[in-house]
């Protein structure tokens, strides 16, 4: 059996490529469960139902920039019939924990990082890092 060498090689070769996403992850510090995101307490809606918001703030942020943006209205009437204040930094992030406590501890979990915080800063983490 000259072919021994070949096969031993071809066969660790092929187990480290079936087990790459998991010593790769591992190696990252990468775990495969979904962060604790901090629920505003005290609330039971966000500005749109939980699962719509879930899938799709982007799109919800897009329509809030254009509209004030292009008619300078600034209310939103929610699903549930209450009014909010369009913007991302008063609204959002003023019910929410704040852009690193629950944006972006998802957003690091799904790999994407929204460039809104250029302009768009976090009242609360300012406060903090003023303090
Ligand atoms: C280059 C700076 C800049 C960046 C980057 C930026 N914005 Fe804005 N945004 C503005 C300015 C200026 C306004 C107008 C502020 C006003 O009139 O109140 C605005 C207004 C808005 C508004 C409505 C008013 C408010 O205060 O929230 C939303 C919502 C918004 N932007 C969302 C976003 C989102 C989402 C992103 C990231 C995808 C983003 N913006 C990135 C500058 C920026
Ligand atoms: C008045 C408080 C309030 C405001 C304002 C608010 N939210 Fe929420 N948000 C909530 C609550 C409450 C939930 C639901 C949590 C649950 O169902 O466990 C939630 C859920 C979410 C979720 C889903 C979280 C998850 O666990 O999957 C996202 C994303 C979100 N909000 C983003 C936003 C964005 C973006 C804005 C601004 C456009 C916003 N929220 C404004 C209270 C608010
Ligand atoms: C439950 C997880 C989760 C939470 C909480 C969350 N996001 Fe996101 N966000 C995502 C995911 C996933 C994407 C990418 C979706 C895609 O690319 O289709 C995204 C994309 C975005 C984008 C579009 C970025 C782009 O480049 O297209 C914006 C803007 C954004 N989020 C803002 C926010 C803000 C502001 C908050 C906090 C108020 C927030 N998100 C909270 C999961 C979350």
């Amino acid at each position: 059996m000259r072919d021994r060498g070949p096969i031993a090689a071809g066969l660790v070769f092929f187990l480290a490529l079936v087990t790459f996403p998991f010593w790769y992850n591992a190696a990252v510090g990468a775990t495969g469960t979904p962060p604790e995101l901090p629920r505003p307490e005290g609330e039971v809606n966000c500005v749109a139902p939980t699962d719509y918001m879930r899938m799709a703030h982007m799109d919800l942020l897009i329509d809030w920039r254009e509209q004030v943006v292009r008619t300078g209205a600034r209310s939103y009437v929610a699903f549930d019939g209450r009014t909010h204040i369009v913007s991302l930094t008063n609204t959002c992030l003023g019910c929410h924990a704040g852009q690193a406590e629950f944006c972006d501890k998802c957003h690091d979990y799904a790999g994407v990082k929204p460039p809104c915080q250029d302009c768009h800063l976090d009242p609360k983490a300012l406060q903090r890092s003023v303090r």
